[in-house]
């Protein structure tokens, strides 16, 4: 059998994020959007830096929770995937402008052969051997718990035991199934969160994971005998293998793993797996030993993003604030969500989601700071110029301050946004400077200077109203990863297009060097970039 081995140095060379590949057993909500969208956005930054970029999503459609819930509604396992990936998880990412390169599902054969292939490579090298398991297994999580995690139950529960994430009894397991030498890993895995420090984000993840290894990681059972949802162990058919470990791989077969040497080299290892903090272990863990048992490159980065939380709770599938992300899109629109929670949760901590939050920074932050500067300046430049862009005269003070001003927001958002996934920071270095351009507007009152008819007073109204809408021409720029849509429209509205290219060609390099829009440019009044909410809709 062929096995990718080791990369040569320097042959990677797409930017590689991926999203977990989520369960397919009901509709997508808030919190998968959640990691989605910032996966999505982190993409698209790259992209704007002009880097070749690879943005993975999926879902995972083997094991019991699948196959219980398929088994519940009275159809097949493969037909409920079929239906929900098709009518529920594809529709949705599209809705939200989710621009991914590929979308892996696991069953398909392009996956299961090649981890088919990849699992009896393992065995051939002695990394996996048959043993005998009992304990407390959760199918909620897929995962065998340890007893010393577990809760106790009350009420309905009272004298059972219940697993810490799904607060739902687990059910003791004893199997005779194959097992991979993951307690051989430890050591190694620790030199390795050692030398690279940013392996794993944010920190209070990393120490996590760091003290649960130190603790002596036991071997992980692969394999499952009980039931027949999933791909068959290639050497004993009796066998599936462990759905995490079949979704764990499809980082590597969605990439070309024994397949497509040439876009495997190119892409693998992913530079960043998103992932929520639920999942962290599997990441941070088990994956990294299953990419060295082969010889394989480890990821750049697992970062885990915290919880979307509902009346203190994790927000899960059981337990809904009953909307939906339609529910938000159809009132704030796709952008405005694909920035809110960006915007309002600091990335790696728990938030909660609430609705007059986010009606409250729409208000304040995009309709009232950005998008009235957008329609201002462009109004300005209609009354006082026919809407043709006039020409910087004399940059002053003020005006320095500005350039300044740019300079810095787009230094901190590329570092923020593209390296440190400090989205938040991010997003407020832009918006920082979106008011400080609304305060320099203030403080210039073009208005009045407008009255003053004389050369001077005409050449001062020109430097202000330029100073703003090239302001506003590196702001759609750096907004483009988050709002795509809106940031269009201001694109438009400025007629950048004419002389700079389309938006996706702009570089965040570039974003901050002033002078960019050429004068002369017609700039009009286009559609309202975010118009004043109505009414919350009741029940
Ligand atoms: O775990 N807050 O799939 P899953 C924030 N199939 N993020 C949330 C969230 C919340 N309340 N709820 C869900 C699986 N998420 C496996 C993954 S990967 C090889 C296999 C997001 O459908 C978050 O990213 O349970 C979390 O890790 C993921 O959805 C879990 O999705
Ligand atoms: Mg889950």
């Amino acid at each position: 059998m062929q096995t990718t081995g080791p990369q040569p140095a320097g042959a990677k060379k797409e930017y590689y994020v991926s999203t977990p590949i989520y369960y397919v057993n009901d509709a997508p909500h808030l919190g998968h959007a959640y990691t989605t969208v910032a996966g999505d956005v982190l993409s698209r930054w790259h992209r704007q830096r002009g880097e070749k970029v690879w943005f993975l999503t999926g879902t995972d459609e083997h094991g019991q929770k699948i196959m219980r819930t398929a088994d519940a509604n009275g159809v097949s396992p493969q037909e409920w995937c079929d239906k929900l990936v098709e009518e529920a998880w594809k529709p949705l990412w599209e809705h939200l402008e989710i621009a991914n390169d590929d979308f892996i599902r696991t069953t398909e054969k392009r996956h299961t052969d090649r981890v088919q292939e990849f699992v009896q490579d393992l065995y051939d090298k002695g990394e996996i051997y048959k043993g005998g398991y009992e304990g407390p297994y959760c199918v909620g999580c897929e995962e065998y718990k340890l007893p010393g995690e577990l809760l106790d139950g009350e009420g309905d529960f009272a004298g059972q035991k219940l697993c810490p994430v799904h607060k739902k009894p687990v059910e003791i397991l004893k199997e005779e199934n194959y097992f991979f030498k993951l307690s051989e890993y430890g050591d190694k895995l620790l030199a390795r969160y050692e030398a690279n420090p940013d392996f794993i984000q944010p920190e209070s993840a990393r120490n996590e994971v760091v003290n649960f290894v130190r603790q002596g990681l036991q071997d992980l059972s692969i394999s499952r005998s009980t039931f027949d949802w999933g791909v068959p162990v290639p050497w004993d058919e009796k066998h599936v293998i462990y759905v995490w470990v079949d979704a764990l791989l499809n980082y590597a077969t969605a990439v070309g793993y024994n397949e497509n040497p040439a876009k495997f080299e190119s892409t693998f290892p992913a530079n960043v797996h998103l992932v929520g903090k639920d999942i962290l272990r599997f990441h941070a863990i088990i994956w990294p030993a299953m990419l060295m048992a082969q010889g394989l490159p480890l990821p750049g980065k697992v970062a885990a993003n915290g919880w979307l939380m509902v009346g203190g709770e994790k927000m899960s599938k059981s337990n809904l604030t009953g909307i939906k992300p339609q529910d938000l899109t159809s009132h704030f629109g796709v952008d405005a969500y694909r920035w809110y929670f960006l915007r309002a949760i600091a990335f790696g901590q728990d938030g909660s989601f609430s609705w007059e939050d986010f009606s409250a920074r729409y208000t304040s932050e995009l309709a009232n700071d950005y998008g009235n500067l957008a329609s201002r300046v462009a109004a300005m430049v209609g009354k006082y110029f026919g809407g043709e862009l006039p020409a910087s005269a004399a940059d002053g003070e003020a005006e320095q301050a500005i350039h300044g001003g740019l300079a810095k927001a787009v230094a901190e958002a590329d570092r923020k946004i593209g390296e440190d996934l400090d989205f938040q920071g991010g997003i407020l270095a832009i918006f920082d400077f979106v008011k400080q351009v609304n305060g320099y507007i203030t403080e210039q009152e073009p208005w009045k200077v407008a009255k003053d008819t004389s050369d001077e007073g005409k050449a001062r109204l020109a430097t202000i109203l330029y100073t703003a809408a090239e302001s506003l021409r590196a702001v759609a720029v750096l907004l483009n990863p988050i709002m795509p849509d809106t940031s269009q429209k201001l694109w438009d509205s400025l007629g950048a297009e004419a002389s700079l290219g389309t938006l996706a060609d702009q570089r965040v390099q570039d974003a901050g060097t002033w002078g960019r829009l050429p004068a002369g440019m017609t700039v009009t009044k286009g559609a309202v970039l975010f118009p004043r909410l109505e009414e919350k809709p009741t029940a």
